[in-house]
């Protein structure tokens, strides 16, 4: 049996532990998975004592994510564009890190829901950790074009030259009158957990598809404002979340779980 887990404070509520057992029962891979509450204190000391003790892999959620890249040794280019890491394992004695969001929301699109992202206009809104992750893999669809509204402008520039060297981002803040209307539009924002929208103006909706990447019981209020402004798509978070985890599953053991059922058993459990 080789030992995973995931690591972050707080990290009573993931979903982690039951998503990953799920891919076990699944794939029958002998794999055991926990969740330990590690504080940002504890983190690195956690992270080598888990590893010398022969762990096999990490996740690492909140508030850990870039500790973890700046911890580890080796990185994917998805973790090195979004300086953020949610798996870590060893290779060759070296802490290895990758950042399964990007792939997570990707797949999710294109592969569950049938998003065609190629030749499209994505919108993401938010230029926090969770649109660096995101972007990370977007980038590689072959979009027509990537526009990031971020209401502090600055971060968005400092998201746009990290960027840079692998694609040339459209950054604005809200105020900005002139986008062009978007075929995908993501709320990268933390907005959703308040109850709130992004202040984004509808004319920029054209819309194939919206998507939020939070979830929960009820739609968004962001999920909300999409069907009224005539989205033919919309979309929460969760199957991005098992996607993701399932992208981890498939870094460590080199098997790919099917994820439909376990979203949908996550889903009814919501
Ligand atoms: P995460 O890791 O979830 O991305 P984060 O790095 O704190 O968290 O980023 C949160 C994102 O939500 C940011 O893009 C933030 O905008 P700022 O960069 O301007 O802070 C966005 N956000 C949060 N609250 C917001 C609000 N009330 N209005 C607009 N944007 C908001």
């Amino acid at each position: 049996m080789t030992q995973y887990a995931v690591v972050g404070d707080p990290i009573a509520h993931s979903k982690s532990p039951q998503i990953h057992s799920l891919f076990v029962e699944q794939t029958g891979e002998a794999v055991r998975y926990a969740k330990h509450r590690v504080t940002s204190a504890e983190f690195d000391d956690f992270v080598l004592s888990y590893f010398a003790g022969g762990g096999g892999g990490l996740n690492v959620t909140l508030p850990h994510k870039e500790a973890a890249f700046t911890l580890a040794q080796h990185h994917s280019p998805q973790a090195l564009l979004a300086k953020a890491a949610n798996t870590l394992w060893m290779e060759n004695g070296e802490l290895c890190a990758d950042n399964t969001d990007g792939k997570g929301i990707v797949r999710d699109l294109q592969e569950n829901n049938g998003v065609e992202l190629k030749g499209k206009r994505i919108l993401v809104l938010g230029a926090g950790g969770a649109a660096r992750g995101a972007l990370a893999e977007l980038i590689e669809t072959s979009p027509a074009n990537i526009v990031v509204l971020n209401r502090t402008f600055s971060r968005a520039r400092i998201l746009q030259s990290d960027f840079a060297d692998a694609y040339l981002l459209e950054i604005y803040d809200y105020n900005h009158s002139d986008v062009q209307p978007c075929d995908v539009v993501i709320n990268a924002t933390s907005m959703s957990i308040g109850g709130e929208v992004p202040p984004v103006h509808s004319s920029l909706l054209a819309a194939d598809c919206c998507y939020d990447m939070m979830y929960s019981k009820e739609p968004t209020m962001f999920m909300q404002w999409a069907r009224d402004n005539g989205a033919v798509q919309v979309l929460d978070g969760l199957g991005m979340l098992v996607e993701q985890a399932a992208e981890s599953f498939f870094l460590w053991r080199g098997v790919r779980p099917d994820t439909a059922p376990v979203i949908s058993a996550l889903r009814d459990q919501l």
